[in-house]
């Protein structure tokens, strides 16, 4: 296990800053991603942290130890860290077992000793059986378990993946998830994971790190950036949303182009704001608030996708079955809303979070 503490890290390539005043505590034994857009800064965070790139200002701790900072600068080999990159290479005239004990030979580790660990590490990846085989003889999901063994084979306390799924199909990524938050509790590693992608991010992690252009807008549980976003970019970010503009008067907020439709509001803002809401939190209901008009629905399977039009504004319904059976195109339906997310009107982000670039 490790703990990973960041302080004030800045990291800029000539006068362009990816990374502006990066100050965080990553605890043991905890699953973090680092979330957001591609080039945004995640992989360069992740190179710091392995000591593949030295930051512009700040320090970093492994477990306590300056690693980073200063005069200071530990290699990446004696920080005790594992590794998977997206383009995870496999020596393909290696078999699987020769692969993963590459780490170990490097280090002249005792053959009895090595046999012990890449049979241990063998078994936590499922691939046991396939020790004596090259890796073009394994799947892409396989050669993706092997580079994982390898970069757990010197038991490390901090392992770091950056978009390690990205090259695999997406029931393999899925399937991959799970492996990987298994090993993760097993071994009680402490893992920074790196992706653009939000609903990998929200499967496996314990926190988030929401980034955008080098600054964390938000971090929490997934659960709570999911339900609480803090701007209008995290909430756009994190699963499915609209915004609709509208004005707060006597309680609730007022759609002008929803032909002036309202719903009811008791929150704290005022005059005009921008209403986020998921589509799955939007309802068909017979009592709701809002009238419109169905437009489209498409089946699904799971869930019906539907399209309704208030006033000149369409508005889309994420609902379970009931849709599909009961409605049909052109007839008049009433929608109630849960959970809406009201910020000020002031464009995609607070300005408060913004990079001045
Ligand atoms: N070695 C480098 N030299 C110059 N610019 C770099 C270098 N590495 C990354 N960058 C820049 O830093 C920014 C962030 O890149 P990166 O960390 O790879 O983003 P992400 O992993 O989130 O996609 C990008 O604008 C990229 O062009
Ligand atoms: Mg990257």
């Amino acid at each position: 296990m490790a703990t990973v503490e960041l302080k004030h890290i800045t990291k800029s390539f000539g006068d362009n800053t990816v990374l502006r005043e990066f100050s965080q505590t990553f605890q043991d034994g905890e699953f973090i991603t680092l979330l957001g857009p591609s080039g945004c800064g995640k992989t360069t965070m992740l190179r710091i942290i392995a000591g593949f790139e030295k930051p512009t200002t700040g320090e970093l701790y492994i477990d306590g130890q300056l690693v980073s900072g200063g005069k200071t600068f530990v290699p990446p080999e004696k920080r005790g860290i594992g590794m998977v990159f997206q383009s995870y290479a496999v020596w393909p005239h290696m078999n699987v077992f020769n692969n993963v004990a590459y780490p170990l030979t490097l280090k002249k580790t005792p053959k009895a000793e090595i046999q012990k660990q890449v049979e241990r590490v063998l078994q936590i990846v499922h691939l046991t059986q396939y020790a004596k085989r090259l890796p073009n003889q394994l799947s892409g999901g396989q050669q993706q378990r092997v580079a994982l063994a390898r970069a757990l084979v010197a038991a490390p306390g901090l392992l770091l993946l950056d978009e390690p799924l990205s090259n695999l199909d997406a029931k393999l990524r899925e399937s991959m998830r799970f492996e990987i938050k298994e090993i993760q509790k097993q071994l009680g590693i402490t893992v920074v994971y790196v992706t653009h992608d939000q609903t990998e991010a929200m499967a496996m992690s314990d926190r988030i790190f929401l980034i955008n252009r080098g600054v964390v807008q938000q971090s929490g549980t997934p659960e709570e950036i999911y339900n609480h976003p803090v701007n209008q970019f995290v909430a756009d970010f994190l699963g499915k949303v609209d915004f609709f503009k509208g004005e707060v008067k006597d309680g609730s907020i007022v759609f002008p182009q929803m032909g002036g439709q309202a719903l009811p509001y008791d929150g704290p803002r005022t005059g005009k704001v921008e209403v986020a809401v998921r589509p799955e939190n939007i309802q068909f209901d017979p009592e709701g608030p809002l009238q419109g008009v169905l437009e489209a629905q498409y089946y699904l399977g799971d869930v019906d996708d539907c399209r309704v039009r208030v006033g000149e504004t369409l508005v889309r319904v994420i609902t379970g079955g009931y849709a599909y059976k009961t409605l049909k195109e052109g007839d008049r339906v009433r929608l109630s809303v849960r959970d809406q997310m009201v910020f000020d009107d002031d464009g995609m982000l607070d300005e408060k979070l913004q990079i001045q670039t």
